[in-house]
């Protein structure tokens, strides 16, 4: 069983994210509770993906298997970190800074066009706060989804028909991107952008 003595780098609202006390590259997620539908969701979504036996693309962590600890079992993921070592942050801590939007665009159709092409399939937990930033160089990033991965529903029969499949991520990818420019992050961006241009006129 894993010892894990250090405090979490992550915490939300079900689960807590630890690094692995064996190995820096590899993060631990444990539920705060008992039994957490998220977990279980995650770990179908993983397993499924196995199963398919295809080697996914770098927007969703790698999954290295389950885990016992001192604090409950774990999944194992990849830790996402920057090209220097740094932890990546959210993409709504990003947003709060001021980076606008905009410049997100280009890396989240990325994501989008990733999903449709590996068939993975996302639910209403796909947030700002769920993306990661990865900075691969001093230039470069990509956004990483870490959480929200998976369906929410249990008729997933018809997730076997890759058409429908991709016609499910374009609508739920569509509502994500609607809810996106609806946070309150992006309002203050573009209010305060507004003043801004008010007070040049
Ligand atoms: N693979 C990862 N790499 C880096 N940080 C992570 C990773 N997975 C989770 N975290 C951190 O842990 C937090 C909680 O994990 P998350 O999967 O979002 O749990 P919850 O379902 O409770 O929201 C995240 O917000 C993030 O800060
Ligand atoms: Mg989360």
């Amino acid at each position: 069983m894993l010892q894990i003595t250090k405090k979490p780098i992550g915490m939300g609202k079900e689960r807590m994210c630890f690094v692995h006390p064996e190995d820096p590259r590899l993060a631990i997620k444990i539920a705060k509770g008992k039994v957490n539908e998220q977990s279980k969701r995650e770990i179908k979504f993983y397993r499924n993906l196995q199963k398919r036996g295809e080697t996914v693309d770098s927007h969703i962590p790698k999954f290295h298997g389950l885990c016992e600890t001192n604090k409950g079992p774990g999944i194992v993921v990849d830790l996402i970190r920057n090209y220097d070592g740094e932890i990546s942050r959210p993409l709504n801590w990003y947003l709060a800074q001021g980076f606008p939007i905009e410049e997100f665009e280009p890396r989240l159709e990325e994501l989008k066009q990733s999903f449709l092409k590996n068939l993975i399939i996302f639910n209403h937990d796909m947030t700002i706060g769920n993306l990661l930033v990865q900075r691969t160089s001093s230039s470069k990033f990509r956004i990483v989804a870490i959480d929200g991965l998976g369906d929410v529903v249990a008729f997933d029969w018809l997730d076997r028909f890759a058409f429908l499949v991709r016609r499910k991520i374009n609508r739920r990818w569509a509502r994500f991107i609607a809810r996106v420019y609806r946070s309150r992050e992006v309002r203050q961006q573009r209010e305060a952008a507004s003043e801004h241009s008010q007070s040049d006129q």
